[in-house]
């Protein structure tokens, strides 16, 4: 094995080198503290590894992304959601047999306690839906409180296809409850997305007709948002579940951790951002301008990545669908013009070349959303929908390996040892 050394205080220590399957070179600092009685500081984990996995490979110099080995673009042109689900969390894509009883299986698992509809009913209608929607997955587990056993494949088994089957009929109650619609339960065995967007959709006065533009887009959606290894969200579900926290606990957090503007909730502000700059007159350079403006807290949504440095595949296969979505549904909408034009400003821009900042997944997911009729903020729980195997896949992978509680140091840079003052004498 190779060896890193570290030289500090005239001491030196060995470290441990890891080499992944794509030679990328990690340092284990593992036993360093022990070693040496020195931490290493990287907030935000900039340059830290928290685990070995098998589940995604990314490569941010280079705009790759592979789900276990197979390319995103390949898979977001050929493969279906549940196909997917099944590579991420199995690691081999489906044959026949097992994608029939797959979906044979969820539909098994597709009814929620009617008492849930009564949860559901005590949210404001103006409530958030990823908040109604951590809560509920949350709630869940008052339900079912059995824990996994994850030496039992069958009780895991159990539980990742309850949760396939489960959050998409919450996601599609969140969805109606906001428009004052019944709550339907579908049927899976017409096939996983389509299921969805029908329990989305069905309207209760007329026939339900499929829209194969929207199921495709749909699918093709949750595909590229299903994993993306160690993001905010799918580290946080990691770090719960390593408490030993149940999976639908952990998953409930994930969905908190995916709602901020920095991470899944990006796709709802890039889409309030374009309006306003259409709203605006269309004036681009004025909000370039204010994103490089160091007393403005405002940033260009949608651009920017922590591992991407040239492109995201994500965005350009999503770009090209919002074009082919918007053309086969007749749809001419202004502000597509406005996000490719930004686009090119910002990359003439210095500003954004000496930074990396391209266009991310978010930049363009909107604008495909708001095509299909679902509403700005059922955005990022659309997000949610699709990253939710890539998050059973880093569970099941974290609890199996049996990593450790994520229990991160710190440096502390407080007071020094007080002496207590009581109340009257301060
Ligand atoms: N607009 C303007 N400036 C930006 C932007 C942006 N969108 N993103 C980064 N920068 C600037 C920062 O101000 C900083 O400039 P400085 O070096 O002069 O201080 C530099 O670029 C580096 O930015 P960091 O915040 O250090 O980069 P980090 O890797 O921590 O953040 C992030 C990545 C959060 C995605 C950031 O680019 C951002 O806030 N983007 C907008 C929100 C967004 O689109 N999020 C979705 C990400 S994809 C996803 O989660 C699914």
């Amino acid at each position: 094995m190779k060896k890193a050394k570290l030289t500090f205080d005239g001491k030196v220590i060995e470290l441990d080198v890891i080499v992944g399957s794509e030679n990328e070179i990690g340092i284990d600092i593992s036993r360093l503290k022990t070693d040496s009685g020195f931490i290493t500081l990287d907030p935000g984990f900039k340059n830290t590894g928290s685990c070995e996995s098998k589940v995604t490979f990314l490569d941010g110099e280079n705009g790759v992304l592979r789900y276990r080995g197979y390319s995103i673009e390949d898979l977001a042109n050929n493969a279906d959601f549940l196909e997917v689900s099944h590579l991420l969390i199995y690691g081999e894509l489906p044959t026949k047999k097992q994608y029939k009883k797959l979906l044979v299986d969820i539909q098994e698992r597709s009814v929620l306690d009617e008492d849930v509809k009564k949860i559901l009913e005590t949210f404001p209608r103006s409530a958030h839906p990823m908040g109604m929607l951590s809560s509920l997955t949350s709630s869940l587990v008052a339900f079912d409180p059995s824990s996994v056993d994850v030496t039992n494949e069958e009780e895991m088994y159990d539980a990742f296809l309850n949760l396939l089957a489960k959050i998409p009929i919450l996601v599609a109650w969140v969805f109606r409850r906001r428009r004052g619609l019944p709550l339907e339960y579908g049927d899976f065995s017409q096939g996983y997305v389509e299921n969805i967007t029908k329990m989305m959709f069905k309207m209760p006065n007329k026939k339900y007709v499929e829209n194969k533009v929207v199921v495709n887009a749909i699918n093709k959606l949750l595909i590229l948002h299903a994993d993306h290894e160690q993001n905010c969200s799918t580290s946080t579900v990691r770090i719960v579940g390593s408490s030993q926290a149940g999976l639908f606990a952990s998953i409930s957090s994930g969905i908190s951790a995916l709602w901020g503007r920095l991470h899944g909730g990006a796709n709802q502000a890039v889409l309030e951002m374009l309006e306003s700059i259409l709203n605006d007159g269309g004036d681009i350079s004025a909000y370039i301008n204010k994103a490089k403006d160091k007393n403005d807290t405002f940033r260009l949504m949608g651009f920017g990545h922590r591992v991407y440095k040239n492109f995201d595949p994500r965005a350009k296969i999503i770009k090209k669908a919002a074009h082919e979505v918007l053309h086969d549904l007749g749809i001419n909408d202004p502000i597509l013009d406005i996000a490719k034009n930004l686009e090119i400003e910002a990359s003439k821009d210095q500003y954004f070349i000496d930074r990396k900042l391209y266009p991310n997944v978010d930049f363009y997911s909107g604008i495909i959303y708001k095509a299909l009729n679902i509403p700005n903020e059922m955005f990022t729980v659309m997000f949610a929908l699709g990253r939710l195997p890539g998050w059973i896949a880093h569970w099941r992978e974290m609890r199996t390996k049996k990593e450790p509680i994520g229990r991160p140091r710190q440096i502390y840079t407080g007071e020094k040892l007080r002496e207590f003052i009581s109340i009257d004498k301060r």
